[in-house]
């Protein structure tokens, strides 16, 4: 659990940070398709896209400087994102990666007519784990494969719903989100 949490960590926080940080210029530049929607729609905007990725970046850089100074955390062995380069390739798709899973499917909403904000469970929860998943996979196969065992992918399915909900209703409370999902 452990483990799949520390490995989850610059996947989680952009898609907070980006709730925090994000507004201005939609991605999709307003555009609207010939289904009568928006592309995207006015929740998926590049300031939450490059300060979501930032943030997440930059929480991996300190796990990774986390280790240079301690193994683990409670007795448990934490994993590395990788060596030098390899690390930095790997938190980015984490961070990035986690950011496009949820904007591509803010663009299969609004193909089904659900307005922005609308609540699809289990989707909402998890098309970031998916995106983070599939382009650290991608761009770096090798680390994923030994790191992202099945235990580990189990582990992250059952506790990220379960976070997310809850810190969405922090977000709801403080004001970054609009709804509690
Ligand atoms: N956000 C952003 N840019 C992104 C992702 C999120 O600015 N790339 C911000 C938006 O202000 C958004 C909030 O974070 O409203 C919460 O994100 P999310 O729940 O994913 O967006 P929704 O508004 O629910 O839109 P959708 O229905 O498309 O998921
Ligand atoms: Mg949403």
């Amino acid at each position: 659990m452990i483990t799949a949490i520390w490995l989850m960590l610059p996947a989680y926080l952009p898609n907070s940070m980006a709730a925090v940080f994000g507004g201005g210029r939609p991605i999709d530049g307003g555009k609207i398709m010939k289904d009568g929607r928006r592309i995207l729609g006015d929740g998926k905007t590049f300031r939450g896209l490059f300060a979501g990725t930032l943030c997440g970046m930059l929480l991996g850089m300190l796990q990774m400087y986390y280790l240079t100074q301690s193994s683990g955390i409670f007795g448990v062995e934490l994993p590395s994102f990788g060596e030098g380069s390899g690390a930095l390739l790997v938190i980015f798709t984490l961070a990035f990666g986690s950011l496009i899973g949820d904007l591509s499917m803010s663009f299969f909403k609004r193909r089904m007519g659900f307005k922005r904000g609308a609540p699809l469970p289990v989707v909402d929860q998890l098309d970031f784990v998916m995106g983070a998943w599939l382009l650290t996979f991608i761009a770096s196969p090798h680390w994923f494969i030994s790191n992202f065992t099945y235990s580990i992918i189990l582990a992250v399915l059952i506790i990220t719903p379960l976070l997310h909900v809850s810190t969405n209703i922090v977000g709801y409370f403080i004001g970054v989100k609009n709804e509690p999902w």
